[in-house]
């Protein structure tokens, strides 16, 4: 077999992900970063594109295992894990796969929403117990249509998720890096004032050292008792120490997590409460998007060791 060109980093890549990429290039596989020291010399030597799938940080010290390293293409829009400056100042590219899960990941804020709202799980706990043909009656709870509605970030993903909530007649509030053309949505300057005015936060953020705890305990205790907090983003961008806090001690009504810290070992307080709805990091995990972002990886690496422009570069 000839020397691989493609490192395969990352455990969570299903076979038929690995399977299309191992079939387009030749290929050598770790289970991520922390494996990529202990790679023979002359599979390091000529690698020249890294495939990442997963969460674990990629930092310059591992780019520099890799002479002739030219692009790390990411499978997912969020690249909080690759350390871009070290990749810059290496002269290695690195892509992402946006845009084609905006869809799927506003979906799922929506649905963790009405889910929270609408006691779902409750719902289908009770009708199967037997619970519910013995007579028992799940309690009246919340209605989500015309709910106020913050979103955090309205980017590509959070611009989705406020165009759905706008179809179920919610008043849509926004903080952003800046001020956005919008069907006249409220703009705030900050989370904590816009906690303030609404009820429910959506939390749109990208991950990184930038965003880390952008929401605080100030803005989970602005909420207040009917106060639902949403996160499709990253673990890092809420307090959640805080968040952990004002769930258990009712100062807000719930929260619909689709993140975390330190996934999937997640805190083991947010098993016991029951005012919480938990994902387990699914937002893009359809197949079909999930097929979309794999073509979308190999796209970039295909377009990069052709010498044509990258489709989604990241620097
Ligand atoms: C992950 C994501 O990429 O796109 C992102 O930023 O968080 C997800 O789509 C996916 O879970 C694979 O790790």
């Amino acid at each position: 077999m000839s020397d691989p060109i493609l490192l395969i980093s990352g455990d969570s890549f299903s076979e038929q992900e690995r399977t299309r990429l191992e079939t387009a290039l030749g290929s050598a596989f770790v289970a991520g970063p922390s494996d990529m020291a202990a790679l023979p010399d002359a599979v390091r030597n000529s690698v020249r594109a890294i495939a990442v799938k997963g969460h674990h940080p990629l930092g310059g010290a591992e780019m520099d295992l890799f002479p002739n390293l030219g692009v790390i293409a990411n499978y997912g829009v969020g690249y909080d894990a690759i350390d871009v400056a070290a990749a810059t100042e290496r002269g290695i590219k690195v892509t992402n796969t946006p845009d084609v899960l905006n869809d799927d990941v506003a979906d799922l804020a929506v649905a963790m929403l009405i889910a929270q709202c609408r006691n779902m799980v409750a719902g289908d706990d009770l009708v199967r117990s037997g619970r519910w043909s013995a007579g028992e009656n799940l309690p009246l709870n919340r209605q989500m249509s015309g709910s106020t509605v913050g979103i955090i970030g309205l980017g590509r993903i959070g611009r989705e998720i406020a165009d759905r909530l706008a179809a179920f007649k919610c008043d849509i509030h926004y903080t952003s890096r800046s001020r956005k053309e919008t069907p006249g949505w409220t703009f705030h300057a900050s989370p904590e004032e816009m906690a303030e005015a609404v009820d429910i936060l959506v939390v749109a953020l990208v991950g990184g050292a930038e965003t880390e705890k952008h929401v605080s305990r100030q803005v989970i205790d602005a909420l207040g008792p009917r106060g639902i907090v949403i996160n499709i983003s990253r673990g890092s961008t809420i307090d959640e120490a805080a968040l952990l806090d004002a769930l258990e001690e009712g100062r807000i009504a719930g929260a619909g997590l689709d993140v975390f810290l330190n996934e999937p070992k997640i805190d083991p307080r947010f098993l016991k409460l029951d005012n919480v709805h938990l994902q387990p990091h699914q937002g893009s995990g359809s197949s079909e998007t999930r097929g979309r972002m794999a073509k979308l990886q190999l796209a970039n690496i295909e377009a990069f060791l052709a010498g044509d422009p990258l489709k989604t570069p990241v620097n």
